[in-house]
């Protein structure tokens, strides 16, 4: 269907809408989005992915370094080509650390948030009796972490519960209201996976300074959508994938810890104790996929071409594109932080197995979210730089012939 249909839809009055038509040239100046689209595999593919906010994807540029990799890597054993492999992740690293304003030798390359959260929270030694400050929003990976390690440490949890999204004061106050003396270390979600919310995380990273507690950032959101700083944060640590908004291989990820900090994370345990004070101690997780590590550096010159200021401006077009459109939808309600990017939500009244089994029949995937605070079912619709307007379009009539059938 052509995008005029869908205007001419909302125009003949189904729920009185003015036009909302974007060029895919508007924004980005010198970015031709329709050829950026057709960089990826996507652009031939049947199915419309709206959750890359569980993964994102490789442009083909970058999953044919991956093969390349591969290949090479089958030719020439790893383990005699190290300082080969070497070059190129600690050439990753520079580039890596430039871009979250940090120093190379504070990060680690793991294979995602999950993994460099957990290196954080069960290598650190937090006091009996202390207090970890985190979020309902927050993701269960890490909060399940904590509340098995609370048990085990007999340390507490002092879970921030506001209803997302929320004004940037509200949250400032949610989070002072739970940090105290007794804090040891405050987890701050960047950008929330189910509202797409991005945090001020730097004035919460201020709260937990008065107090002396260390700040753990989950960062899984926020690497190549929008611009930020580990410094401007002032935070200890920093966790993040590589796979979501970046571009790059899935299986990678980052874990940056603040210089001085290093030997208070234990790190692994196969290494002896002259290893403790290099970042490497994440690293030495036994034999992995030297090829999607070495692939990381195309996917960081891939995203720079773009730049990360015209790809978030770019994830608000597409956001603000879909959103208002839905909101016009009888009974529909986007939902879209003040701080956003690439990931909002909606709700729509009704079973979920219906609706999700509706786009599904289109072959449009959505992720079901459930904020815990708010009680409701929503879902996370989450576009990236390869889709276009048209790809919008293709969901909203989605939507609209859905909203029709009910
Ligand atoms: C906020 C947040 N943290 C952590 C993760 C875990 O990411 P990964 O599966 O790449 O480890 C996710 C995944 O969606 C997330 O949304």
């Amino acid at each position: 269907m052509e995008r005029r249909s869908f205007i001419e839809m909302f125009v003949a009055g189904a729920v009185g809408f003015t036009s909302l038509v974007k060029q895919d040239n508007d924004i980005g100046n010198q970015i031709n989005w329709n050829r950026i689209r057709k960089q990826y595999p996507d652009s031939r593919s049947k199915v419309l992915n709206l959750n890359n906010g569980s993964a994102g994807m490789m442009s083909l540029d970058v999953e044919k370094q991956v093969l390349k990799f591969i290949s090479e890597m089958n030719r020439n054993p790893p383990y005699e080509q190290e300082k080969y492999w070497g070059k190129i992740f600690e050439l990753s690293k520079i580039n890596l650390a430039e871009m979250i304003d940090c120093s190379a030798e504070e990060l680690a390359l793991v294979r995602n948030t999950t993994e460099a959260l957990n290196f954080v929270l069960t290598g650190y030694n937090f006091p009996e009796k202390s207090n970890v400050v985190c979020g309902d929003h927050d993701y269960s990976h890490a909060t399940d972490t904590l509340k098995n390690l609370s048990k085990e440490r007999n340390f507490k949890l002092r879970q921030v519960k506001i209803n997302l999204p929320a004004d940037e004061e509200d949250i400032i106050e949610a989070y002072r209201k739970k940090i105290n003396a007794k804090t040891e270390m405050v987890l701050i979600t960047s950008m929330t996976h189910r509202e797409g919310q991005m945090l001020p995380v730097k004035q919460i990273s201020k709260l937990a300074r008065e107090v002396g507690a260390k700040v753990l950032v989950d960062a899984a959101h926020s690497i190549g959508h929008y611009e930020h700083s580990v410094k401007d944060w002032d935070c200890d640590f920093y966790c993040t994938s590589l796979h979501k908004w970046l571009g790059g291989p899935l299986g990678t990820g980052v874990l940056y810890v603040r210089k001085n900090l290093l030997r208070e994370i234990r790190g692994s345990y196969n290494l002896n104790e002259s290893n403790q004070d290099k970042m490497q101690k994440f690293e030495a997780v036994g034999t992995k996929s030297y090829a999607l590590y070495a692939a990381i550096l195309s996917a960081i010159r891939y995203h720079q071409k773009i730049g990360t200021k015209t790809k978030h401006q770019r994830l608000m077009e597409l956001t603000d594109y879909w959103t208002k459109a839905i909101d016009q939808i009888p009974n529909a309600e986007a939902i879209v932080p003040n701080k956003y990017g690439g990931i909002a939500s909606f709700y729509y009244p009704g079973s979920s197995t219906k609706i999700l089994g509706f786009f599904e029949s289109k072959n449009i995937h959505l992720k079901k979210v459930r904020p815990l605070i708010a009680n409701r079912t929503t879902y996370r619709v989450s576009p990236n730089i390869y889709h276009s307007f048209k790809d919008m379009d293709r969901f909203i009539e989605a939507f609209l012939e859905f909203s029709k059938q009910v």
